[in-house]
């Protein structure tokens, strides 16, 4: 693993590991997107070279995940393949006390929530600035949605309420493009009070594909911190 100083990165790194370090042989992985869960990722690969964990497959939740997989020789398979999941793990945007989360930030919360749903047990892989007291207090709500629908599903979201704008790539021109060929709209509502309704609002809007709130999903948070420069896990 790398070396770095970077509070942020030290909480991310060590999450990343504890949540490896409960995976065991001969099962089969959820393999989340994002940089916390790369670390994961990561540590998979050291273990399984290193002979500590033996016969894990992994199932990727976005081209992302699956290039980190086949970076550190963990075995890929696909849905068709399994009947099911042993273990997912997987970041988050926000969590909230309920242990809801949105997700979403790398755009793999469509596929991610299939993965991470499909789980026996879904575990959380977060630093400390991703609690939040309530869901929308400072991560805007990623939509994806099917091109087309583009402008009738963003007069949809602020009839609900929400200031939605539609995700712009980063050295790259124009809007970030999905795993499937999607675009995101990210929402801001000034509150969410019913995170459950509306999950299922949104994602009855035709032209929806999945937003990025995941209620009674998660089965474990684990929250990475600092203290004197020293990263350490707890259990949410
Ligand atoms: C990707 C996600 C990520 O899990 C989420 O954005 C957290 O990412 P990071 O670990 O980089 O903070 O939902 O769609």
């Amino acid at each position: 693993m790398s070396d770095n100083l970077d509070p942020v990165l030290l909480m991310k790194q060590e999450v990343g590991r504890v949540a490896a370090s409960r995976v065991k042989s001969d099962s089969i992985v959820g393999l989340g997107t994002g940089s916390t869960t790369a670390y994961a990722i990561e540590y998979l690969g050291i273990l399984l070279a290193q002979g500590d964990l033996k016969n894990i497959v992994g199932i990727p939740t976005s081209f992302q995940a699956e290039v980190l997989a086949k970076k550190y020789g963990i075995p890929l398979t696909t849905l068709d393949a399994v009947d099911h999941i042993d273990l997912a793990i997987d970041g988050a945007d926000e969590v909230d006390p309920q242990k809801n989360l949105i997700k979403g930030g790398g755009a793999a919360h469509t596929r991610e929530k299939i993965v991470d749903s499909l789980a026996d047990q879904f575990i959380v892989v977060v630093d400390s600035g991703k609690l939040v007291d309530k869901l929308g207090s400072s991560f805007l709500l990623p939509v994806e949605v099917i091109p087309m629908a583009i402008s009738p599903v963003m007069r949809k979201l602020e009839q609900l309420g929400g200031k939605p704008e539609l995700r712009m790539g980063i050295r790259k021109a124009g809007p970030v493009v999905t795993d499937q060929g999607n675009l995101v709209i990210d929402v801001k509502f000034d509150s969410i009070d019913d995170p459950a309704a509306l999950e299922k609002t949104i994602n009855n809007i035709p032209g929806v594909l999945e937003n990025g709130l995941f209620v009674n999903v998660a089965d474990l948070i684990l929250v990475g911190e600092v203290k004197d420069n020293k990263p350490f896990v707890r259990e949410f």
